[in-house]
């Protein structure tokens, strides 16, 4: 750096350290990581604008408490190019919340001096390009409450210490390269509302200990390599609204449990190995909405109650061994819009299985055994309809 630069950039640290006391080593590690990045997206703005120049604390993506000390970071969407080994965790220890997502060329790991920043509440890093392992010292950040690490890079086992902070409401891992198992630990996030794993490589079994997260809303396991049965234990999960475990090797039987859910609305079981009969209390107790049986073994009678509580919109359970469908299911179902029953063996008479559906856009019934003729006040606006392999009329 030529001298006179030098100067002034010392002059201008110390317009900072002299006008304003508290934010010194703050900004001065803003800085410090701002002059090792390869671009430095919008921190370029950071004493370059008239009115951030004057006070940090005024930019729009700070906020500071009363001793002008920095409690929130937002430099999401931001155009870093650049890693985050020289950003100096330890300087900004009034931290509460961290918002670094949308930086597609923020690459390298997570550095293990993030698990100092102890008033963390809110940390997203998703949509980057980070790499390398979830360093095991997030653990620490004991007041978490949203960790956000998806859509990037990162290998490795998710660490049973960082399943360890019950203050978590959301925990969001999905769109990685994490392999291993979900651990035990995983009981220990009793204030989860929100649990996303989704497209990874993650085996094994799902723990039973998710019983214990009793506020869970979200369950997002999707796309990964989990086998084994659906624990019984989901059955726990009270306040579950959205189960989303297609494209795994689940095994067994559904459990009969998860029809007790009295809030489940969306349930994705599509693509796994499951077998047997469905419960047929399953749409007894909630307002099922969205249910995808698809792809698995399952067979029987296709559970009846599905649209009990009048609010089934999609029926996904095409390539199955169904073997029969009761006019109570479907025939009174006002509230269906998509409905794939292709690729099972089932035999019912179509005039009794459908009614009168004003929503209906989409049907496939077509390798089954249906039988008769198909409603000719079916409504809806169908543009896809498919009937072959059938005995309709
Ligand atoms: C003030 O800061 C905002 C937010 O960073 C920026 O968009 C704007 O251009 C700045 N105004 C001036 C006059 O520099
Ligand atoms: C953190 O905030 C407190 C006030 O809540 C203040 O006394 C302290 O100096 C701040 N720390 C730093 C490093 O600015
Ligand atoms: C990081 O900041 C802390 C506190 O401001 C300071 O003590 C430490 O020396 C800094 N570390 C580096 C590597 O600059
Ligand atoms: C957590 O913080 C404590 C001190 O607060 C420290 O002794 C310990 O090494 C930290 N553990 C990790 C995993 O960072
Ligand atoms: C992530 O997994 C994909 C697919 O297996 C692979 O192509 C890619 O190299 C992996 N990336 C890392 C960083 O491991
Ligand atoms: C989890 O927390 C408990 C108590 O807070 C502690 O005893 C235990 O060692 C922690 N486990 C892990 C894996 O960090
Ligand atoms: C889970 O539900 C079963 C049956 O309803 C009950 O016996 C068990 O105690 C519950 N577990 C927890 C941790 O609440
Ligand atoms: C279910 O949803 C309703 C309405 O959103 C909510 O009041 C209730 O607490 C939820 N949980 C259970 C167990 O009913
Ligand atoms: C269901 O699958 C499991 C494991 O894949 C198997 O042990 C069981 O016999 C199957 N049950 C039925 C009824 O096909
Ligand atoms: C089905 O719902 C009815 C009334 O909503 C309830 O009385 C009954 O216990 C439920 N049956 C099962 C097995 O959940
Ligand atoms: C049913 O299986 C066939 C052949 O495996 C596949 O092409 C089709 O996409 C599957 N249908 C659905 C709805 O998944
Ligand atoms: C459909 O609804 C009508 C009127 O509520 C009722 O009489 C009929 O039994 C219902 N049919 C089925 C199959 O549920």
């Amino acid at each position: 750096m030529p001298s006179s630069r030098l100067l002034f950039f010392l002059l201008f640290l110390c317009f900072f350290c002299t006008q304003l006391s508290c934010t010194k080593t703050e900004v001065q590690a803003l800085l410090a990581w701002r002059s090792s990045l390869k671009d430095p997206g919008c921190l370029t703005q950071i004493g370059t604008s008239n009115n951030i120049s004057t006070d940090p604390c005024q930019w729009d993506r700070i906020t500071c408490n009363e001793a002008e000390s920095i409690i929130s970071l937002d430099i999401a969407f931001c155009h870093i190019d650049g890693i985050l080994d020289k950003f100096n965790f330890s300087s900004f220890p009034n931290l509460t919340e961290l918002w670094m997502d949308h930086n597609e060329n923020l690459h390298g790991g997570i550095p293990k001096e993030i698990g100092t920043l102890h008033n963390l509440q809110y940390l997203h890093l998703s949509s980057n390009n980070l790499v390398g392992e979830i360093p095991v010292t997030i653990s620490n950040l004991s007041n978490l409450e949203h960790l956000d690490l998806s859509i990037n890079l990162l290998t490795g086992a998710i660490p049973s210490a960082i399943l360890n902070m019950s203050s978590l409401h959301s925990l969001d891992l999905d769109n990685n390269n994490l392999t291993g198992q979900i651990p035990k630990t995983i009981g220990n996030l009793i204030n989860l509302e929100e649990l996303s794993l989704s497209v990874n490589y993650i085996n094994g079994a799902i723990p039973r200990e998710i019983e214990h997260l009793t506020k869970l809303t979200s369950l997002y396991l999707y796309v990964n390599e989990l086998s084994g049965q659906i624990p019984l234990e989901i059955g726990n999960m009270t306040e579950l609204e959205i189960a989303i475990l297609n494209n795994n090797k689940l095994q067994g039987n559904i459990p009969a449990t998860i029809a007790q859910l009295p809030n489940l609305s969306t349930l994705y079981l599509g693509n796994n190995q499951l077998n047997g009969t469905v419960t047929p209390y399953l749409g007894n107790n909630s307002n099922l909405m969205d249910i995808d049986l698809s792809n698995n073994n399952f067979v029987g009678t296709l559970p009846p109650l599905l649209c009990r509580r009048g609010k089934l919109n999609y029926l996904w359970a095409a390539n199955n061994s169904f073997n029969s469908l009761l006019p109570i299911t479907l025939k009174n179902c006002s509230s269906l819009i998509e409905l794939y029953l292709d690729h099972n063996n089932i035999r019912a008479d179509v005039s009794q299985t459908l009614g009168e559906h004003p929503n209906l856009s989409l049907i496939n019934l077509s390798k089954n055994r249906f039988y008769g003729r198909l409603p000719s006040n079916l409504g809806g606006n169908i543009f896809s309809l498919s009937l072959e392999g059938n005995e309709i009329s």
